[in-house]
């Protein structure tokens, strides 16, 4: 990709949720865009940490640490990292737009996770916004 691409156009050619797209890699990290409503799954990556930027609406992230289970709000406009190893759970009432930034290959649902709803999808990013 060697031209600006907007997001807004992104958004627009997809409804899915919990599906995100790649829209930029940074070294070998992707970029990923996703649209959040209702709740995804219980899971845990390992070996990275996940950055989320919610430009739209607002999240709810359960993590379950070492001193017990809590939920973090994440609003528009506000950023969040969870932790490698730390179990989580991103849901949303209210339906948010959200900027995932983690390494090339990493699956939405984790190395381990609870049963996947048929709501959730599986995946490591869709590809095509970019070359
Ligand atoms: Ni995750």
């Amino acid at each position: 990709m060697n031209q600006p691409l907007d997001l807004q156009t992104v958004l627009d050619g997809f409804d899915a949720v919990w599906s995100p797209r790649i829209v930029a890699n940074i070294n070998d990290y992707d970029v990923r865009l996703a649209r959040f409503s209702g709740e995804h799954v219980w899971h845990v990556h390992e070996n990275t940490d996940e950055f989320f930027l919610v430009l739209d609406g607002k999240i709810q992230i359960g993590l379950r640490e070492p001193a017990g289970e809590r939920v973090v709000t994440v609003g528009r406009g506000s950023v969040f990292v969870v932790p490698r190893g730390t179990f989580h759970k991103p849901s949303s009432r209210e339906g948010a737009v959200v900027l995932l930034v983690e390494p090339e290959g990493t699956l939405s649902v984790g190395d381990e996770h609870d049963e996947v709803p048929g709501h959730v999808d599986v995946t490591v990013g869709h590809r095509g916004e970019i070359a």
